[in-house]
């Protein structure tokens, strides 16, 4: 069984004071044992939400890093800074890095072996824009992200690696794919995994879903039985909303796994 993850994606949003805020507001309304949680602040906050979150079960993560481990890399910022500063997780390969800054599949794969080498959970952010999918190249897509980001994924525990699907016509517009479209994406992607990592990784991989989730489609979606936790933008910046999200993802534990 599968323990779902919900992570706050805060991107580029949120000063200190405002930061402290809405950590104090999610302790305690958005903890609990049945799901895991997590805050992805900008780094500028990691270091205090991460002190405010000591002693509770909501996690800390970062939203990107560089591979190298130290340097002359001006606005770099390194694993080890980031486990230095609390991080469990830290997200690679949002849609909004490859398309504003131009991540390519190998700086993912690279991020990605930094990641797991320093001991950090990765969120591996993948999925087609909306010309991929109405031309129909959806599957391949995610399967050019996939092979890029594990192209050197020997010798890892590849069950512990999270893979967000966020499809990117999905993200920050209001419009969420279907629970239909986000479980077919999700089935090709553990089947993907399981085709190069191994039955017991694809199997134990947390597949979260991310694109326009809110208070009220976060249920429906989760109920689908390969989508394991949710990535959350805009409405991880409110308490009400991301706490009802979490709620559904506990109610989700529920549901009946039916594979054939
Ligand atoms: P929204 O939830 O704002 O659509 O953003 C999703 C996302 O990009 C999370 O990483």
């Amino acid at each position: 069984m599968r323990k779902p993850i919900v992570a706050g994606n805060w991107k580029m949003h949120l000063t200190l004071a405002e930061a402290s805020n809405l950590v104090q507001q999610l302790k305690g309304s958005c903890e609990s044992d049945a799901v895991e949680v997590a805050v992805c602040p900008p780094f500028t906050a990691l270091s205090t939400v991460g002190q405010l979150l000591k002693g509770s079960r909501i996690g800390l993560g970062a939203q990107d890093l560089f591979w190298e481990a130290q340097g002359a890399f001006t606005g770099e910022v390194s694993p080890a800074m980031l486990a230095d500063a609390g991080c469990r997780y830290v997200i690679i390969g949002h849609s909004e890095r490859r398309t504003h800054f131009g991540e390519t599949d190998a700086m993912v794969q690279r991020k990605l072996a930094a990641a797991m080498a320093n001991g950090l959970t990765p969120i591996v952010c993948i999925g087609e824009t909306l010309a991929e999918r109405d031309g129909g190249k959806t599957f391949e897509t995610l399967t050019k992200q996939l092979s890029g980001a594990f192209a050197s994924c020997e010798g890892w525990d590849c069950g512990k690696i999270i893979v967000a699907y966020e499809p990117v016509w999905a993200i920050g517009t209001g419009r969420n794919a279907t629970p239909e479209q986000a479980q077919e994406a999700h089935a090709f992607i553990r089947q993907w995994i399981g085709k190069r990592c191994g039955a017991e990784a694809a199997e134990a991989m947390r597949i979260q879903y991310g694109g326009s989730v809110n208070a009220g489609n976060a249920a429906i979606l989760l109920q689908q039985p390969d989508v394991d936790g949710a990535l959350v933008g805009g409405a991880s910046l409110k308490a009400d909303a991301f706490g009802t999200i979490v709620k559904a993802a506990a109610a989700s534990q529920t549901k009946v796994v039916n594979r054939s």
